[in-house]
C-alpha cells in the first residue's frame, strides 16, 4: 500500500500502453504558449461568468479580497505543481506526483479525488453552459421545451417546493423563477414509470458529446480549438473591464464588506471553483515539446493572468451595481443590461458560451489522461490505457469520461456538484504541497524548477500567530459562534469538526517546521488549502469521505492486486 515509485523508475521506464507501445503513443505538440492558453482555457469559465454573482451578493465588494487570498493559496500549490512537473514530466498530474512522494495508496486516493476536479467539475460547467445557451436561444426567439433544459433532480426538487407553497395556501408569485420553471418542467414532461418524469438537460448532454468527440479526434485539434476559444475569451473579458470601468460608481464599494468576514467566506467554494484548472495542464506532460521548462512557466503565467483579471472584474462588477443586485446566474451580462448596454450584455452572453466550452475541453482532455496513467500502473484495467492507433489519444478513457460527465450533467442539480468539485480539488492541492514537503523539504532538489526555499523554522509559527491575531480582531463574531456551537452539543458542534482538524494541523506543522526547518512556501500552501477546505461545511466533507470510501473499496479489490509496482516487488522478493 505504501510502495512508492522511484523517480528513476518513472523517468527511465517509458510508459507503455495496453499494446505495449512505448511512450503510450502520444504526440508532442504543445509549447509554452499553448500550455498557458490551455491553462487560461481551463480557468476562466463558469466561475467568473456565473458563480461570482452569488459570491458577490453574499460578501459584497470585499469578495475581491477573497479572490486575492484564494489566488495566494493557488500560487503556493502552483509552485509545488511546477516543481513536480519539472521533476516528473509524465502524464497523470497530482496522481503521479503522489505515487512518487507518498506511495501507492495515497496516489490512488488522489487519482480518485481528481475525478472530483475534472469530471465532476465538468458536470458543473456543462450545466452552467446549458443555462447560458438556453437563455441565449430564448433571447433569439427559439423556444426549447422546458423539460429538455434542466436536470431531473432540480425539476423534482422545485416541483415539490412549489407544491408545498400551494398546499400552504400561498400565492405562486412567492415562488422564484427557477422554482416555477422546475414546476412547469415536471408537469409538462412525458411520464416514465413509477411517477418519474423525463426531465433532462439536453444541451448539457449535447455539448459534452461534442467536446468529447473533439478530444477523441486529437490533441492537435484540441489545442487549436482551445487557443481560438481563449483568444475570444480574453477579448471579451478585456472589453468587460475596459467598458465597465467607465460605469463604476465608487459609492457602491461602501460598505466594502457588508456581511463581515462570514459573508465573504460564504463565497469560498465559488471563488475557488473559478481558479480550478491551471493544474490541468500538468496532465499533458507527455504531449509537451519541453515539459520540464514549459509546464512550470505556463502554470504560473496562467495563474497570474487569471488572478489579475478576476480581481479587476470583481471590483468592476461591484462598482457598477450594488452587490445586493448581483445574486444572479449571469452577472457579467446582467450588469451591462442594468446600465442600458444591452448589445454588450448580448456579446458577453455569447462569449460565456465559448468560455465555458473551453473549460469543458481542457477538463475533458485531463480526466482520460489521469485514468490512462493509473491504468498503466495497473491500478485500473488495461483498457483505460488504450491509445487510438490513428488519433493517438486515450480513446477508451475519453469515451468513459464522456459518459461520466454527460449523463449526470443531464440529470443532476448544480449545487450538489459544485461543492464536491471544490473540496476534491483542495484536497488534491493540499496533497501536492505536502508531497513537496516529503520529497524535498529543504529545497535541495536539482530539478529545473523548484519552489524557492525559505526556512520556515520561525516564519511558519509567526505566520500562524499573526493569522490567529487577525482572526480574533476581525472575526470576533465568528469566534463567538464557534464557541457557542462547541458548547451546545454535537448537532451544532459537528459543523466545526473541520475547523478543529485544521487547528490540530496548524499546531503540528508549526512544531514540525520549527524542528525540521521545513520549506515555508509548500507549508503555507498546505495550510491555506486546508483552511479553505474548512469553509466547505461538514456535509460536503461527509460526501467526500463517502466518495473516498468507494475509491478505497475499488483499490483493495482491484488496484492493490494488479499494481505493476506491487507485482514487480513481489517478483523481486521471490
Ligand atoms: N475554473 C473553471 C471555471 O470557472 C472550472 O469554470
Amino acid at each position: 500500500m505504501f510502495r512508492r515509485k522511484s523517480l528513476n523508475d518513472i523517468l527511465h521506464n517509458p510508459p507503455a500502453d495496453a499494446e505495449g507501445h512505448s511512450h503510450g503513443g502520444l504526440e508532442r505538440h504543445l509549447t509554452v504558449r499553448d500550455l498557458t492558453a490551455l491553462g487560461i482555457a481551463a480557468v476562466i469559465g463558469a466561475g467568473i461568468f456565473s458563480t461570482i454573482g452569488n459570491a458577490s451578493y453574499d460578501g459584497g465588494p470585499a469578495v475581491s479580497l477573497l479572490f486575492v487570498f484564494t489566488a495566494i493559496a493557488c500560487a503556493f500549490s502552483a509552485l509545488c505543481y511546477a516543481q513536480f512537473a519539472a521533476t516528473i514530466p509524465v502524464s497523470g498530474s497530482a496522481y503521479t506526483y503522489a505515487y512518487a512522494s507518498f506511495g501507492e495508496l495515497a496516489a490512488w486516493i488522489i487519482g480518485w479525488a481528481l475525478i472530483m476536479e475534472y469530471a465532476v467539475g465538468n458536470i458543473v460547467v456543462a450545466i452552467s453552459w446549458s443555462d447560458y445557451f438556453t437563455g441565449l436561444l430564448s433571447g433569439m426567439g427559439v423556444t426549447v421545451p422546458v423539460w429538455l433544459t434542466m436536470g431531473m433532480q432540480s425539476a423534482h426538487k422545485y416541483y415539490n417546493e412549489v407544491l408545498e407553497l400551494m398546499q400552504a395556501g400561498k400565492p405562486l408569485a412567492e415562488a422564484s423563477a427557477a422554482q416555477l420553471e422546475g414546476y412547469k418542467a415536471w408537469n409538462t414532461a412525458p411520464e416514465l414509470f413509477g411517477g418519474l418524469r423525463l426531465v433532462i438537460d439536453l444541451p448539457a448532454g449535447l455539448i459534452t458529446l461534442l467536446i468529447t468527440a473533439v478530444v477523441y479526434i486529437g490533441i492537435k485539434e484540441s489545442k487549436n480549438a482551445s487557443n481560438l476559444l481563449v483568444l475570444l475569451k480574453l477579448i471579451v473579458v478585456a472589453t468587460v473591464i475596459g467598458v465597465g470601468v467607465f460605469y463604476i460608481n465608487p459609492d457602491n464599494w461602501s460598505p466594502f464588506a457588508p456581511n463581515g468576514v462570514g459573508g465573504v467566506l460564504k463565497g469560498v467554494s465559488a471563488v475557488f471553483f473559478a481558479y480550478i484548472g491551471f493544474d490541468a495542464i500538468s496532465t499533458t506532460a507527455e504531449e509537451c515539446k519541453n515539459p520540464q521548462r514549459d509546464l512550470p512557466r505556463a502554470m504560473i503565467y496562467a495563474l497570474i493572468i487569471c488572478t489579475v483579471l478576476y480581481v479587476i472584474i470583481t471590483l468592476v462588477l461591484t462598482g457598477m451595481v450594488s452587490y445586493t443586485e448581483l445574486g444572479v446566474g449571469d452577472p457579467l451580462a446582467f450588469v451591462f443590461q442594468k446600465v442600458g448596454l444591452n448589445w454588450l450584455a448580448g456579446v458577453v452572453a455569447v462569449s460565456a458560451i465559448f468560455a465555458m466550452a473551453s473549460v469543458l475541453l481542457v477538463f475533458q482532455i485531463g480526466q482520460p489522461r489521469i485514468w490512462m496513467t493509473m491504468s498503466r500502473d495497473g491500478l485500473l484495467p488495461p483498457v483505460f490505457a488504450k491509445v487510438h492507433p490513428r488519433f493517438h489519444t486515450p480513446s477508451f478513457s475519453t469515451i468513459v469520461t464522456g459518459f461520466f460527465v454527460g449523463v449526470p450533467a443531464m440529470l443532476l442539480n448544480m449545487d450538489l456538484v459544485i461543492d464536491l468539485t471544490s473540496i476534491g480539488t483542495l484536497f488534491a492541492f493540499a496533497l501536492v504541497c505536502g508531497g513537496i514537503l516529503v520529497i524535498d523539504p529543504h529545497g535541495k532538489s536539482d530539478a529545473r524548477f523548484k519552489v524557492p526555499y525559505i526556512d520556515g523554522q520561525y516564519l511558519v509559527p509567526l505566520v500562524l500567530l499573526v493569522g490567529a491575531v487577525l482572526l480574533f480582531v476581525y472575526n470576533a463574531a465568528g469566534i463567538e459562534e464557534f464557541r457557542k456551537a462547541l458548547s451546545s452539543g454535537y448537532e451544532e458542534g459537528r459543523h466545526y469538526i473541520p475547523m478543529l482538524v485544521f487547528f490540530v494541523a496548524c499546531l503540528l506543522l508549526a512544531w514540525y517546521s520549527f524542528r525540521k526547518h521545513l520549506s515555508l512556501l509548500p507549508t503555507l500552501g498546505l495550510l491555506t488549502n486546508l483552511y479553505l477546505m474548512t469553509q466547505l461545511g461538514i456535509n460536503n466533507w461527509l460526501l467526500f469521505f463517502g466518495w473516498l470510501i468507494i475509491g478505497l473499496a475499488l483499490y483493495f479489490n482491484y488496484g492493490f492486486k494488479h499494481s505493476k509496482l506491487g507485482l514487480k516487488k513481489a517478483a523481486a522478493r521471490r
